[in-house]
């Protein structure tokens, strides 16, 4: 039984985990099996083969942890670094101060590079460090593509710009955990030397699958790495990739399945058009937070993200009120905000296997809310002109054409 029930579906808006697919429910709505039968590594095959599509890397090589995103985290960090090597890290919100934390944690000498929330990376800064480091002791820069406590996406074409001007060879160490397989994402392309993600975002999986892929430079620096690491030590999946038959330890068969599913999926849609889907998501939430008279609490649109929308309230209101009475009232489930943003603002994520019907729904829903709460909005306005945008921009389902 269902204590929480509450008629119809919940309408699932918070940035991850997002909706899962029915036919990835179905296709992990399955028994256990042995993992050492050859259905397994068969299947674990064409799943590392293409995971690489959603990273848009060729020699990368991809590991599936039994972990979320903070495992993922962890991962890249241990099996690329030495316990007090120095790398520069950005502090733009809740998830990039929180990798910031695991990384001090784990006895790196962290160099700090913070903006205001709801402002991206300063890559000037990073510009005038690396220029600096004539003698390279900057090890790894790390950063999180999109920052989903604030809606911030950052500019990852231009931080390899930045490492190659300088001709460094800093590890270029990147968290994708709200981006990868919804925004424009390219791991060769852009020199990533670890890009990671989680299974209960873009992918639409359930949590507990850690996607982390590694370039050809980030699996020869982690020969040396000396950082302790056990369970996520990509030596020993490496030796069982060698052997064929894939998992030092058990894995989670069902979600196995299920990634399998989703990723069918993603390519039955075609990954551009996902991404595509991504932009019109996005810009149609914004175009709402327009109408209503509110501000995105991402400063500037070159930051503006398309999977999640931070919207700032008016002071005489706490966000908070916002995310509870909608789950409350109307069956919908915002993102609260969190930390330094904690009462100002409230989080749409616009991510996954989403549809704009689905969207104009939650857009609907707020308006009420933020009535609900005395802000003086007009029932309609967001949701008039978002559905404006969309009209236009709607293409045919691909698979429908
Ligand atoms: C950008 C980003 N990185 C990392 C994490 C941490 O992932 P997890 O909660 O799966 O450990 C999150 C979680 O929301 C995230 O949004």
């Amino acid at each position: 039984m269902d204590y929480v029930y509450g008629p119809g579906k919940n309408h699932l808006f918070v940035p991850g985990p997002v909706n899962i697919p029915e036919q990835v429910l179905r296709a992990m709505n399955r028994n256990n099996e042995d993992y050492r039968s050859p259905a397994v590594p068969a299947l674990t095959k064409t799943l590392l083969e293409d995971v690489k599509k959603i990273f848009k890397t060729t020699s990368g090589t991809p590991f599936l942890f039994p972990t979320t995103g903070t495992g993922a985290w962890e991962s890249a960090l241990t099996n690329t670094l030495s316990p007090g090597d120095r790398i520069v890290s950005f502090l733009i919100g809740q998830f990039s101060l929180l990798w910031i934390d695991q990384q001090q944690r784990l006895n790196f000498n962290v160099d700090v590079i913070e903006s205001d929330w709801g402002e991206g990376a300063k890559l000037d800064v990073l510009a005038s460090k690396l220029a600096a480091d004539t003698e390279h002791t900057i090890k790894a820069v790390c950063i999180v593509h999109n920052e989903t406590a604030t809606g911030v996406t950052n500019d990852l074409s231009l931080v390899r710009r930045i490492l190659d001007e300088y001709r460094h060879p800093a590890l270029f160490l990147v968290d994708g955990v709200s981006s990868i397989c919804a925004l424009d994402f390219r791991m060769d392309d852009w020199g990533v030397d670890v890009a990671l993600t989680g299974s209960q975002k873009a992918l639409s999986l359930p949590t507990g699958m850690g996607i982390v892929c590694a370039s050809p430079r980030a699996l020869e620096a982690s020969k040396t790495a000396k950082s302790l690491r056990v369970f996520f030590d990509w030596k020993d999946y490496l030796k069982f990739y060698n052997l064929g038959t894939y998992w030092p330890y058990t894995p989670s068969i069902q979600l196995l399945y299920g990634l399998r599913a989703a990723l069918d999926l993603i390519f039955e849609e075609g990954l551009e058009n996902v991404i595509a889907r991504h932009r019109r998501l996005g810009q149609a939430t914004r175009l709402a937070v327009e109408a209503w008279g509110l501000k995105n609490c991402t400063q500037k649109e070159e930051w503006f993200s398309d999977t999640v929308t931070a919207v700032l309230v008016p002071p005489y209101i706490d966000s908070s009120e916002i995310v509870r009475r909608a789950w409350k009232r109307y069956n919908l489930s915002l993102g609260l905000g969190l930390n330094k943003v904690a009462g100002k603002v409230f989080r749409i994520g616009h991510l996954g296997n989403l549809n704009e019907l689905q969207l104009l729904g939650c857009l609907a829903g707020v308006e009420m809310i933020l009535k609900d709460v005395g802000y003086p909005v007009k029932l309609g306005s967001g949701v008039a002109a978002a559905s404006a945008y969309l009209q236009n921009n709607i293409p045919l389902i691909p698979s429908r054409i």
